[in-house]
């Protein structure tokens, strides 16, 4: 028996699900998995010691305050300060998450009434639209396409009945980035037209070129934007569920008190080792970025090779290529063919249907491995 409500049922399947269920049907030795960004490199170690010392204190096993310690908003506070420039109040303008995508989903109930419209770019992270549809909002897709370098075009956005609006760079699919000059745009935009800005900017230190800015940068944002981070992909953390999200304080208020309803915090220890992420050495993250940049272009290198159109992308972990027909049949076919698994685009939105993802979160032997591949299988057709 069927026991989803009506709103459950709507929904497409959840991306990743549906490749798990593929994955199935190949000798598992066989599979290489560019599937999802999932980092593969490992947490550093003074932030596993952070969380092991703070499990000894009996009071961390208790109930955390809702709105996360202070000590952990002031660690945001000037880890966000040294970043971006920008100063925040640790008791109004900074809330922990339970990973950003508690954040991303819970702020369309806390914000929406049924019928508000919710701008949401496809293609893009699923949650924009689940959550909006869980909501009671209206999702109104914004296409973003390669002719603008996976940037919406505002002007031909329709902004009658919309209330708040997902965007998303470094962007997860499509590898794009934004510049000040364009938030500066969006900025005076979204004032104008009366519209909640919700910034995901999960991807922040993932990049290749310039370091993205934050929507902060731009004065009088704090007015009306709410901008989402990730521990998961800046300390390879995607398991330990931390994040935060920073901007007005009435939004933050909001999210805050409907929260308080869902969850009851983020553990303790948790909270401790974030605050050693943030506030310890940064040499971490550019270890990483030189890791996936060189990943990248072994991929980039391989994927050319083997005859696909592919450019590199400016950040995040993804490839996202341009190919002929179907995504879901490429990507069936690559997993059978060659036991490589990509993402088909359209798991990101129906403007995905004609590419697919790939992620350079596995190891560089596996990358290595699945070029070779590849190339072989492209050159027997
Ligand atoms: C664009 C984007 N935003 C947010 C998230 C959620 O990340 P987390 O909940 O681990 O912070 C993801 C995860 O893949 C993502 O791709």
């Amino acid at each position: 028996m069927d026991r989803r409500s009506e709103k459950l049922k709507s929904l497409p399947e959840y991306p990743f699900a549906k490749i798990d269920r593929l994955k199935e049907g190949v000798e598992k030795r066989e599979v290489i998995d560019l599937g999802i960004g999932d980092p593969d490199l490992p947490t550093p170690t003074h932030i596993i010691s952070a969380l092991k010392e703070a499990l000894n204190d009996p009071k961390i096993h208790r109930y955390p305050p809702y709105n996360g310690y202070l000590e952990l908003r002031l660690a945001i506070s000037s880890w966000y300060k040294n970043r971006f420039g920008v100063s925040l109040e640790p008791n109004s303008e900074i809330l922990p998450l339970v990973g950003s995508k508690d954040g991303i989903f819970h702020i369309v109930p806390s914000i929406i009434n049924p019928g508000d419209v919710v701008l949401v770019p496809d293609p893009g992270y699923p949650v924009y639209f689940s959550a909006t549809i869980l909501g009671h909002g209206v999702p109104r897709i914004v296409p973003l396409l390669p002719e603008n370098n996976f940037l919406p075009n505002l002007s031909e956005i329709d902004t009658k009945g919309v209330k708040a609006m997902f965007i998303n760079y470094p962007n997860n699919p499509t590898g794009a980035a934004c510049d000040i000059e364009f938030l500066e745009k969006l900025v005076l935009w979204a004032k104008e037209n009366d519209i909640i800005i919700l910034f995901d900017m999960a991807y922040s230190e993932v990049y290749f070129e310039e370091a993205p800015p934050s929507i902060l940068q731009i004065p009088g944002a704090i007015d009306f934007c709410l901008e989402f981070h990730s521990l998961s992909k800046t300390f390879n953390m995607t398991g330990w569920r931390i994040g935060f999200c920073v901007g007005n304080k009435d939004i933050i208020k909001a999210l805050l008190e409907y929260k308080t309803n869902v969850d009851s915090g983020i553990f303790g220890a948790v909270q401790y080792a974030a605050i050693s992420a943030l506030t310890g050495s940064q040499i971490c993250i550019e270890e990483m970025r030189a890791i996936y940049k060189k990943r990248m272009d072994v991929l980039v290198r391989g994927l050319s090779k083997a005859g696909f159109n592919v450019q590199k992308p400016k950040a995040s972990f993804y490839i996202w290529m341009k190919i002929e027909g179907k995504s879901s049949d490429f990507s069936e076919h690559l997993l059978q063919e060659t036991g490589v698994v990509c993402t088909p685009g359209v798991s990101f939105g129906k403007y995905g249907e004609e590419f697919v993802r790939f992620s350079v979160t596995n190891s560089d032997e596996k990358i290595d491995e699945a070029v070779n591949r590849i190339i072989k299988w492209k050159s027997s057709l």
